[in-house]
Protein backbone atom coordinates (compact mmCIF):
# COMPACT_ATOMS: atom_id res chain seq x y z
CA UNK A 1 0.00 0.00 0.00
CA UNK A 2 1.15 3.32 -0.76
CA UNK A 3 2.40 5.54 1.85
CA UNK A 4 -1.07 7.97 2.87
CA UNK A 5 0.17 10.93 4.30
CA UNK A 6 -0.70 14.28 2.51
CA UNK A 7 2.93 15.22 3.32
CA UNK A 8 6.44 13.35 3.01
CA UNK A 9 9.62 14.03 5.17
CA UNK A 10 10.73 16.54 2.16
CA UNK A 11 7.36 18.73 2.56
CA UNK A 12 7.72 18.90 6.32
CA UNK A 13 11.56 20.10 6.19
CA UNK A 14 10.47 22.66 3.63
CA UNK A 15 7.31 23.66 5.50
CA UNK A 16 9.17 24.34 8.18
CA UNK A 17 12.50 26.14 6.85
CA UNK A 18 10.60 28.24 4.38
CA UNK A 19 7.94 29.04 7.03
CA UNK A 20 10.60 30.59 9.35
CA UNK A 21 12.61 32.00 6.80
CA UNK A 22 15.98 29.44 7.21
CA UNK A 23 17.93 29.21 4.10
CA UNK A 24 19.72 26.36 3.27
CA UNK A 25 23.47 28.02 3.52
CA UNK A 26 22.26 28.18 7.36
CA UNK A 27 21.04 25.23 7.42
CA UNK A 28 24.26 23.67 6.03
CA UNK A 29 26.30 25.33 8.67
CA UNK A 30 24.03 24.59 11.83
CA UNK A 31 24.08 21.15 10.67
CA UNK A 32 26.60 19.88 7.95
CA UNK A 33 24.40 18.68 5.38
CA UNK A 34 25.52 19.89 2.05
CA UNK A 35 22.76 22.73 -0.17
CA UNK A 36 22.73 20.08 -2.45
CA UNK A 37 21.66 17.07 -0.19
CA UNK A 38 18.94 19.12 1.76
CA UNK A 39 17.73 19.99 -2.28
CA UNK A 40 17.49 16.55 -2.58
CA UNK A 41 15.69 15.59 0.59
CA UNK A 42 13.39 18.71 -0.01
CA UNK A 43 12.69 16.79 -3.66
CA UNK A 44 12.46 13.29 -2.14
CA UNK A 45 15.42 11.98 -3.90
CA UNK A 46 17.50 11.41 -0.63
CA UNK A 47 16.63 10.12 2.56
CA UNK A 48 18.25 11.46 5.39
CA UNK A 49 19.86 9.47 8.01
CA UNK A 50 18.72 9.28 11.63
CA UNK A 51 21.20 11.63 13.05
CA UNK A 52 20.31 14.13 9.88
CA UNK A 53 16.61 13.94 11.15
CA UNK A 54 17.48 14.98 14.83
CA UNK A 55 20.12 17.97 13.18
CA UNK A 56 17.40 19.17 10.88
CA UNK A 57 13.96 18.44 13.64
CA UNK A 58 16.64 20.45 16.32
CA UNK A 59 17.25 23.40 13.79
CA UNK A 60 13.87 23.81 11.90
CA UNK A 61 12.12 23.48 15.66
CA UNK A 62 10.52 20.55 14.71
CA UNK A 63 9.92 16.87 16.99
CA UNK A 64 12.86 15.06 15.96
CA UNK A 65 11.01 11.58 17.24
CA UNK A 66 8.17 12.26 14.95
CA UNK A 67 9.82 13.73 12.44
CA UNK A 68 11.76 10.38 12.51
CA UNK A 69 8.38 8.21 12.15
CA UNK A 70 7.91 9.99 9.14
CA UNK A 71 11.08 9.83 7.92
CA UNK A 72 11.37 6.29 8.03
CA UNK A 73 7.44 5.69 6.81
CA UNK A 74 6.64 4.20 10.10
CA UNK A 75 3.85 5.97 11.49
CA UNK A 76 -0.11 6.40 9.60
CA UNK A 77 -3.08 7.36 12.06
CA UNK A 78 -5.20 5.25 12.52
CA UNK A 79 -8.37 5.32 9.91
CA UNK A 80 -11.19 7.24 11.30
CA UNK A 81 -14.38 5.43 12.32
CA UNK A 82 -17.15 6.77 10.13
CA UNK A 83 -19.93 5.79 12.28
CA UNK A 84 -18.31 7.01 15.74
CA UNK A 85 -20.54 9.33 16.20
CA UNK A 86 -24.14 8.68 17.25
CA UNK A 87 -24.90 12.21 16.54
CA UNK A 88 -23.43 12.50 13.07
CA UNK A 89 -22.36 11.17 9.84
CA UNK A 90 -19.40 12.38 7.41
CA UNK A 91 -19.08 11.98 3.96
CA UNK A 92 -16.06 12.21 2.17
CA UNK A 93 -15.61 13.42 -1.02
CA UNK A 94 -12.20 13.51 -2.30
CA UNK A 95 -11.37 14.42 -6.33
CA UNK A 96 -8.28 15.58 -8.30
CA UNK A 97 -7.82 19.21 -9.13
CA UNK A 98 -4.70 20.02 -10.98
CA UNK A 99 -3.72 16.13 -10.25
CA UNK A 100 -3.75 16.45 -6.89
CA UNK A 101 -6.72 14.91 -4.85
CA UNK A 102 -8.73 17.36 -2.49
CA UNK A 103 -11.43 16.36 0.06
CA UNK A 104 -14.97 17.88 0.64
CA UNK A 105 -17.28 16.95 3.37
CA UNK A 106 -21.04 16.27 4.03
CA UNK A 107 -21.79 16.59 7.47
CA UNK A 108 -25.26 14.99 8.32
CA UNK A 109 -26.94 15.24 11.36
CA UNK A 110 -28.39 11.89 12.18
CA UNK A 111 -31.59 13.09 13.78
CA UNK A 112 -32.79 15.92 10.70
CA UNK A 113 -31.13 14.64 7.77
CA UNK A 114 -29.99 18.24 7.31
CA UNK A 115 -26.41 18.51 5.87
CA UNK A 116 -23.91 21.11 5.35
CA UNK A 117 -21.47 20.73 2.26
CA UNK A 118 -17.70 21.51 4.03
CA UNK A 119 -15.96 22.99 1.00
CA UNK A 120 -16.43 22.32 -2.52
CA UNK A 121 -13.59 19.69 -3.83
CA UNK A 122 -13.70 21.36 -7.37
CA UNK A 123 -16.74 19.19 -8.21
CA UNK A 124 -19.80 19.78 -7.65
CA UNK A 125 -21.70 17.57 -9.41
CA UNK A 126 -20.17 14.79 -7.04
CA UNK A 127 -21.55 16.44 -3.95
CA UNK A 128 -24.50 17.21 -5.41
CA UNK A 129 -24.70 13.25 -6.38
CA UNK A 130 -23.79 12.17 -2.86
CA UNK A 131 -26.60 14.42 -1.14
CA UNK A 132 -28.86 12.98 -3.14
CA UNK A 133 -27.73 9.34 -2.88
CA UNK A 134 -27.62 10.26 0.95
CA UNK A 135 -31.16 11.56 0.89
CA UNK A 136 -30.02 14.41 2.88
CA UNK A 137 -31.41 17.83 2.79
CA UNK A 138 -28.49 20.35 2.26
CA UNK A 139 -29.08 23.75 4.32
CA UNK A 140 -25.45 25.41 4.22
CA UNK A 141 -22.46 25.59 2.40
CA UNK A 142 -18.92 26.23 4.88
CA UNK A 143 -15.78 27.40 3.04
CA UNK A 144 -12.81 26.42 5.61
CA UNK A 145 -10.28 29.03 3.19
CA UNK A 146 -10.75 30.01 -0.48
CA UNK A 147 -8.42 28.75 -2.23
CA UNK A 148 -9.59 27.34 -5.44
CA UNK A 149 -9.15 23.65 -5.09
CA UNK A 150 -11.78 24.17 -2.31
CA UNK A 151 -14.08 26.41 -3.87
CA UNK A 152 -13.98 26.19 -7.55
CA UNK A 153 -17.86 25.13 -8.57
CA UNK A 154 -19.65 26.62 -5.32
CA UNK A 155 -21.52 28.49 -7.72
CA UNK A 156 -23.33 25.62 -9.42
CA UNK A 157 -23.47 24.24 -5.88
CA UNK A 158 -25.01 27.66 -4.91
CA UNK A 159 -27.90 27.48 -7.68
CA UNK A 160 -28.48 23.80 -7.15
CA UNK A 161 -28.75 23.78 -3.15
CA UNK A 162 -29.85 27.65 -2.45
CA UNK A 163 -27.41 27.38 0.85
CA UNK A 164 -26.33 30.48 2.36
CA UNK A 165 -22.75 30.11 2.39
CA UNK A 166 -20.63 30.92 5.36
CA UNK A 167 -16.68 31.80 5.20
CA UNK A 168 -14.46 33.75 7.67
CA UNK A 169 -14.53 37.40 7.76
CA UNK A 170 -10.94 37.37 7.04
CA UNK A 171 -10.72 35.10 4.21
CA UNK A 172 -9.91 36.57 0.59
CA UNK A 173 -13.54 36.11 -0.75
CA UNK A 174 -14.23 33.46 -4.04
CA UNK A 175 -14.70 35.93 -6.95
CA UNK A 176 -17.14 34.41 -8.71
CA UNK A 177 -19.78 33.37 -5.21
CA UNK A 178 -22.90 35.05 -4.38
CA UNK A 179 -24.57 35.45 -0.70
CA UNK A 180 -21.85 34.86 1.12
CA UNK A 181 -22.49 35.11 4.78
CA UNK A 182 -18.81 36.32 6.90
CA UNK A 183 -17.89 34.50 10.23
CA UNK A 184 -15.47 34.81 13.46
CA UNK A 185 -14.31 32.87 15.51
CA UNK A 186 -16.68 31.26 18.13
CA UNK A 187 -19.64 31.62 15.94
CA UNK A 188 -22.46 29.07 15.75
CA UNK A 189 -23.82 27.78 12.93
CA UNK A 190 -27.13 25.60 13.62
CA UNK A 191 -27.18 22.23 10.85
CA UNK A 192 -30.18 20.20 12.19
CA UNK A 193 -29.53 19.73 15.66
CA UNK A 194 -25.95 19.98 15.39
CA UNK A 195 -24.07 23.24 16.68
CA UNK A 196 -21.20 24.00 14.32
CA UNK A 197 -18.55 26.53 15.85
CA UNK A 198 -15.83 28.63 14.02
CA UNK A 199 -12.90 28.39 15.62
CA UNK A 200 -9.92 30.43 13.63
CA UNK A 201 -7.13 29.30 11.78
CA UNK A 202 -4.92 31.21 10.12
CA UNK A 203 -1.74 30.98 8.61
CA UNK A 204 -2.52 29.17 5.69
CA UNK A 205 -4.71 32.06 4.75
CA UNK A 206 -5.12 35.38 6.30
CA UNK A 207 -8.85 33.93 7.32
CA UNK A 208 -8.58 30.41 7.30
CA UNK A 209 -11.29 28.72 10.00
CA UNK A 210 -12.22 25.20 11.05
CA UNK A 211 -15.50 23.82 11.58
CA UNK A 212 -16.34 21.92 15.03
CA UNK A 213 -19.25 19.94 16.13
CA UNK A 214 -19.10 17.15 18.62
CA UNK A 215 -16.38 15.03 17.92
CA UNK A 216 -15.69 16.14 14.12
CA UNK A 217 -13.40 19.59 13.39
CA UNK A 218 -12.88 20.12 9.24
CA UNK A 219 -9.96 21.87 9.33
CA UNK A 220 -9.33 22.81 5.52
CA UNK A 221 -5.42 23.15 5.03
CA UNK A 222 -4.58 24.46 8.80
CA UNK A 223 -3.25 21.06 9.33
CA UNK A 224 -2.90 17.26 7.90
CA UNK A 225 -1.79 14.35 9.14
CA UNK A 226 1.59 14.25 10.23
CA UNK A 227 1.83 17.63 8.51
CA UNK A 228 0.34 21.65 7.95
CA UNK A 229 -0.65 23.15 5.25
CA UNK A 230 1.69 25.70 3.38
CA UNK A 231 2.13 28.73 5.82
CA UNK A 232 1.49 31.41 2.94
CA UNK A 233 0.63 34.08 5.08
CA UNK A 234 2.12 33.12 9.02
CA UNK A 235 4.19 30.32 10.18
CA UNK A 236 3.29 31.10 13.21
CA UNK A 237 0.01 31.97 13.21
CA UNK A 238 -0.57 28.51 11.66
CA UNK A 239 1.47 26.95 14.43
CA UNK A 240 0.07 29.17 17.25
CA UNK A 241 -3.52 28.47 15.47
CA UNK A 242 -3.09 25.12 15.22
CA UNK A 243 -1.98 24.40 18.50
CA UNK A 244 -4.37 26.94 20.66
CA UNK A 245 -7.95 26.18 18.51
CA UNK A 246 -7.73 22.63 17.60
CA UNK A 247 -4.93 20.59 19.69
CA UNK A 248 -6.34 21.85 22.53
CA UNK A 249 -9.57 20.04 22.06
CA UNK A 250 -10.21 16.26 23.87
CA UNK A 251 -7.83 13.96 21.97
CA UNK A 252 -10.99 11.65 20.20
CA UNK A 253 -11.81 14.89 18.23
CA UNK A 254 -12.06 13.95 14.38
CA UNK A 255 -9.92 15.87 12.22
CA UNK A 256 -11.11 15.83 8.28
CA UNK A 257 -8.54 17.76 6.42
CA UNK A 258 -8.59 19.32 3.22
CA UNK A 259 -5.94 16.85 2.13
CA UNK A 260 -4.63 13.35 3.08
CA UNK A 261 -6.49 11.04 5.38
CA UNK A 262 -8.34 11.73 8.56
CA UNK A 263 -7.09 11.68 12.25
CA UNK A 264 -7.24 12.87 15.57
CA UNK A 265 -6.86 15.33 18.10
CA UNK A 266 -4.53 12.65 20.41
CA UNK A 267 -3.36 10.98 16.72
CA UNK A 268 -1.72 14.42 16.15
CA UNK A 269 -0.16 15.19 19.38
CA UNK A 270 1.33 12.08 19.48
CA UNK A 271 2.92 12.00 15.86
CA UNK A 272 3.02 15.76 14.00
CA UNK A 273 6.38 17.17 14.21
CA UNK A 274 5.11 20.60 14.47
CA UNK A 275 3.48 20.29 17.02
FE1 LIG B 1 -5.34 25.72 0.54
Amino acid sequence: MAYALEDEFGDIIGKARRGQNISHTEITTETGITESDLTRMEQYTLKPTEAQVYKLAEVLKLDGAKLLDIATETWEPIPVQQDGDTKLDVITVSVPFGGWPVNAYILICKATDEAAIIDTAANPTLILKQLDTNKVNPTAILLTHSHRDHTEGLPKLQKATDCKTYIHKNEPKPQTANKLHEVVHSDVISIGDLMVTVLDTPGHTPGGCSFLTHTAAFVGDAIFAGSVGGPNISYQDEINSVRDNLLSLPDEVRLFPGHGPSTTVGEEKLHNPFF
